[in-house]
């Protein structure tokens, strides 16, 4: 059995990863407008894997037999007014993701969960790169945005990106 404060954090993550996915799809959304086709991509396929991440949540409660209650998806609120805002806003976003992984995995520290802290410890790796994306993208527009031509190539290398499912299954 879980403990309580430890389900309610985790009930709360599947709302917050999802709600990450919105984001990135409203990131997504925003780039596609801008006619850079490539961002768009990267940032939807952002978003499936934000939705991965919330199945991840979902399901380990219910393998755990923990009750899932699904709350209302907040709607994106930041403020999306140039490129370089979008990017910022994503690394911020990772940021405070990264805090709430490592509340639940105090919380779980807490009560000796060995079990939760070693589901986390995915996420605690995956944080990590998921920070190193969103600087390295911010660091990439800072050298290149201002030249259209490299940031048509910059564009086009994000196109490249594919899905890939998550390494972790349950
Ligand atoms: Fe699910 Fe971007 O952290």
């Amino acid at each position: 059995m879980l403990q309580e404060k430890v389900a309610a954090l985790l009930n709360d993550q599947v709302n917050k990863e999802f709600y990450s996915a919105y984001l990135y799809l409203d990131f997504s959304n925003y780039f596609e407008a801008r006619g850079l086709d490539g961002f768009a991509n990267w940032y939807k396929i952002q978003a499936q894997e934000e939705r991965d991440h919330a199945m991840l949540f979902y399901q380990y409660l219910q393998n755990n037999n923990a009750k899932v209650t699904l709350e209302a998806i907040a709607k994106p609120d930041k403020n999306l007014d140039s490129d370089m805002a979008v990017l910022q806003a994503g690394l911020e976003h990772e940021l405070y993701v990264t805090s709430l992984i490592n509340a639940i995995y105090a919380a779980a520290h807490e009560v000796k969960d060995f079990r939760t802290m070693q589901f986390l410890d995915w996420f605690v790796k995956e944080q990590g790169e998921e920070e190193t994306n969103a600087h390295d993208l911010i660091s990439k527009m800072e050298l290149f945005g201002s030249d259209p031509k490299s940031l048509y190539m910059l564009n086009s290398e994000l196109a490249s990106r594919v899905y890939s499912a998550p390494s972790l299954t349950l």
